[in-house]
């Protein structure tokens, strides 16, 4: 049997997760794994720990011959990208929280531990407490994948809930987010999208294969999302949330998005309230499951981040089985949306870029539309997310090219058209 290493850590960052993790470390002593310093950007704020715990300069720890693995949850993700590299190349592994930094370096951090053949773990970088990453890694064979479809940002669901459930405005939805530590230092990630993307593209990497910049993924946020949506959701049965999706196409590509869309009251997404994450995934013969967790959170987050730690004890590594021992997917954007739009004004919208608008409702001051567009039509213009017009997904969402023939033809049927 192998024996468990003893872990001597040095910690990046002592906020909501650093913290969190320090104290959850203290009360796992069964671990066998010890911080022996923390590394911090401001030596002169108070900290809940022993002051001889801290020091402001890296090579302290990314030196120190002791210390075997680095976990780094800090903010900055160039900072952080940094030190990453410099200690797996000094022989450490590595645990990090970084999403962005992840998601930016993707290809650099495979090469990385390629050459080093050491662990680098992220389970709390994306939906937190939830085993997200390991389970696509471990349980799903690449064929049989078939969609995953995610709320991954706890704060734009919390903001969400809060305003539509509680009838907060989004200031203070928002201020409450932050208050709990929820949110990003900057909430814009949050709010318009940023943060969850960076998770998708982890997340499609270990689904499917697929390696790609956050910034070739269509996605946005909620800062669009208008009283007047959640009124017409609420009349049809749903709810709005933030979804992250991905899904093979019937040509075996991917489609991948971070969009708000409608989600039925009876699905388990809906489910899924405040600072909670959910993932579901349909796979081929499993059909569907359900992933739910606090997505967000100073113990959640370190939750995770210790479940890495401890899995390093046996030298866990991701193998990244998709990229490496498969036919990695491809990503695509070659396939038609179901969209509904609210708007102030028709002039801000080019109807001529939808296939067939099977829906509009024009009378009132908000005006809003259901119709069919291309996506390339959303990637390559933002017109959608311009002069107030709100973009949210209908259940089905996504239309292969193979069936967008026989459903226009349907469609047009239905409304006395063809
Ligand atoms: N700001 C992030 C969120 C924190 O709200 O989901 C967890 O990654």
């Amino acid at each position: 049997m192998e024996t468990q290493k003893q872990l001597t850590i040095g910690l990046f960052g002592f906020g909501v997760v650093g913290e969190g993790l320090y104290k959850v470390l203290q009360q796992t002593p069964s671990l066998k794994a010890t911080i022996k310093k923390v590394c911090i950007k401001n030596p002169t704020k108070k900290r809940n720990a022993p002051a001889d715990l801290f020091t402001s300069d890296k090579n302290d720890l990314l030196n120190d011959a002791e210390i075997n693995v680095i976990v780094e949850v800090i903010d900055d993700s160039i900072a952080a990208f940094e030190i990453v590299q410099t200690a797996l190349l000094n022989g450490k592994a590595v645990v990090s929280a970084s999403k962005k930094m992840i998601a930016d370096n993707l290809p650099a951090i495979l090469a990385l531990q390629e050459q080093t053949g050491l662990s680098f773990l992220y389970e709390s970088a994306a939906c937190a407490s939830i085993p997200v990453i390991r389970n696509l890694e471990e349980y799903y064979d690449n064929d049989l994948l078939h969609s995953i479809k995610a709320i991954v940002n706890g704060s734009t669901n919390f903001i969400l809930t809060k305003m539509f459930e509680d009838k907060l405005s989004f200031s203070e939805a928002l201020l409450l987010a932050q208050q709990l530590g929820f949110a990003e230092s900057n909430p814009k990630l949050d709010v318009e999208g940023f943060d969850a993307v960076n998770k998708w593209a982890i997340l499609i990497n270990h689904a499917y294969g697929i390696v790609s910049h956050p910034d070739n993924i269509l996605f946005t946020g909620i800062q669009n999302v208008q009283g007047t949506d959640a009124a017409v959701a609420k009349e049809k049965g749903y709810d709005i949330k933030l979804i992250a999706q991905a899904k093979k196409l019937k040509n075996g590509k991917v489609a991948a998005f971070v969009l708000p869309q409608f989600i039925p009251v009876n699905e388990p997404l809906s489910f899924v309230k405040n600072e909670y994450n959910g993932v579901v995934i349909e796979s081929g013969f499993a059909d569907k499951q359900f992933f739910y967790g606090k997505g967000a959170g100073s113990f959640p987050t370190a939750s995770a981040v210790l479940s890495d730690i401890a899995a390093l004890r046996y030298n866990y590594k991701y193998e990244y089985k998709k990229l490496y021992h498969h036919q990695p997917h491809i990503l695509t954007n070659d396939f038609y949306l179901k969209v509904y739009l609210s708007f102030d004004d028709w002039k801000y919208i080019p109807r001529e870029h939808f296939e067939w608008i099977e829906e509009w409702h024009a009378q009132a001051e908000r005006k809003y539309l259901i119709g069919v567009i291309h996506c390339n039509q959303l990637v390559e213009s933002d017109w959608w997310k311009s002069n107030n017009t709100s973009l949210v997904l209908t259940p089905e969402a996504i239309i292969d090219n193979l069936d967008i023939v026989h459903l226009k033809k349907r469609s047009l049927e239905l409304a006395g058209l063809n």
